[in-house]
């Protein structure tokens, strides 16, 4: 049964594929000014412990449910335990965690969409096709759709491609790029004036601000979306590595290189944002806070860019092309989810799935674009603040109570005989069981006051 399935190549195939997956929008949009406007250094530095006491652990009950059961998430929950009835709702957990996932890209297309369409524009626009360049930068409806369907082609047909030749060989090519791409990036601005100001706004620490609570719940909420936690992405992914690899190595360096993107995309954010400060570009908001997310991204670079010239053409072009990249890394691990359950479920070919998935998602995407005001913000909240914590949970439930323990045992032992005596060992069984669902649930509560 396992040869039918795909199985990653190489243990740097698999880490490019889930840091891909992990290494988003998130990591650029969102994390740097994030961490500027919450105590710089010291929230860095928070941020990591959090990562790896509480998001680690829940990382890695995904990754090893996938890679035990080698299966995907309805059928992986549905088989953990003897009893019919836990076996149902493991089943009903991965049904919502496909759907989840779905709903996720059915967004995420979207704004990915965005960045082709601005990627594409600045050349075009230095070509002297002025009106495409309009087309490309301007919200309308017509525009949205027809780049939210580029990208959805994009993903299928990566995803078509299958594990080896379609996930892992595109992640392997991208991956670097998007590394190339955003350290160029960063040097260059960092030789601008202003930027070194950014650097130092990034980076000084102000501990005062990171013992909130405020704080500590709106950064583990960041580290569940920055891992892909709960709908099933890392499962899948885990599902496709070799019984050889030691499960909780590959996965800590997953979280580092996601992190470590993360910290990376800081030295390109922040610079950037004070050397378009110098020139004139506003990017504080009336409340003083630093611009974020997609008024950062399509408001404050833009301007910055058009200051430059022709080296800002050249610049933004890098850019988007950057936040492209990162988008399709991204959005082929939250297809993979459905299409992975129709294949090894329903018997359907990786063509006919990927054309059925891609071809609701994109439709339902299409939806959203078409009453964007009152779906797409609705969409982004019920999957990402309320269905994927409450997943979370879930995954971290079956993961510490469901599965057995020796069961447990022997799947860490198949690349580490003596997993009895590490530390994971003694330390993850409790963390899954009791701190992750307690820590989610309370985080979930919280942002539900
Ligand atoms: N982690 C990605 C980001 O930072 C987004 C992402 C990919 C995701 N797969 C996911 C988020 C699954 C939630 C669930 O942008």
């Amino acid at each position: 049964m396992t040869a039918l399935r795909g199985e990653f190549r190489s243990r740097l195939g698999f880490i490019f594929a889930a840091a891909g997956s992990a290494v988003g929008l998130g990591n650029i949009w969102g994390f740097p000014t994030q961490a500027a406007s919450n105590g710089g250094a010291a929230f860095l530095i928070t941020y990591l412990v959090l990562a790896f006491l509480l998001a680690y652990p829940a990382l890695m009950a995904e990754l090893l449910i996938g890679r035990h059961t080698h299966r995907n998430m309805v059928m992986a929950l549905g088989s953990l335990s003897d009893d019919p009835r836990t076996q149902r709702a493991g089943q009903l957990t991965g049904v919502l965690g496909l759907l989840t996932a779905s709903l996720i890209l059915s967004f995420y297309a979207i704004v990915a969409g965005w960045m082709l369409g601005y990627g594409a524009s600045y050349p075009l626009g230095a070509m002297g096709s002025e009106s495409t360049e309009n087309w490309l930068n301007t919200f309308a409806a017509s525009r949205n759709l027809t780049l939210m369907l580029i990208f959805m082609a994009l993903t299928m047909a990566v995803v078509l491609g299958g594990v080896e030749k379609g996930i892992e060989r595109w992640s392997r090519r991208l991956m670097p790029l998007l590394l190339i791409t955003l350290v160029a990036l960063a040097l260059y601005v960092l030789t601008l004036e202003g930027a070194t100001t950014g650097l130092a706004v990034y980076l000084l620490p102000d501990f005062s601000k990171v013992l909130s609570s405020d704080f500590l719940i709106d950064a583990l909420g960041s580290a569940f979306f920055s891992l892909s936690l709960g709908v099933g992405t890392m499962l899948i992914y885990g599902s496709y590595l070799s019984d050889t690899e030691h499960v909780p190595t590959v996965g800590a360096q997953v979280a580092l290189m996601d992190i470590g993107i993360a910290i990376l995309a800081g030295f390109l954010i922040l610079p950037a944002m004070y050397v378009a400060d110098a020139r004139g570009v506003a990017i504080f908001n009336e409340a003083g806070g630093l611009l974020s997310e997609d008024t950062l991204i399509f408001s404050v670079m833009p301007a910055l860019f058009a200051t430059l010239d022709t080296s800002g053409t050249w610049l933004a072009t890098a850019f988007f092309m950057l936040m492209s990249i990162a988008a399709l890394t991204s959005s082929i691990s939250m297809l993979e989810v459905p299409v992975a359950y129709l294949i090894e479920r329903h018997g359907l070919t990786r063509a006919s799935a990927t054309t059925w998935a891609g071809g609701i998602i994109a439709t339902f995407s299409g939806l959203i674009v078409l009453n964007f005001d009152t779906l797409f913000g609705l969409v982004v909240t019920i999957s990402t603040r309320y269905s994927q914590p409450l997943l979370g949970i879930a995954v971290c439930v079956f993961a510490g109570w469901v599965w057995r323990r020796d069961a447990l045992l022997s799947e860490l032992q198949k690349a580490d005989a003596s997993a009895e005596h590490s530390l994971f060992w003694q330390v993850w069984p409790i963390y899954v069981r009791w701190i992750c669902p307690v820590i989610i649930s309370v985080i979930l509560l919280q942002s539900l006051v």
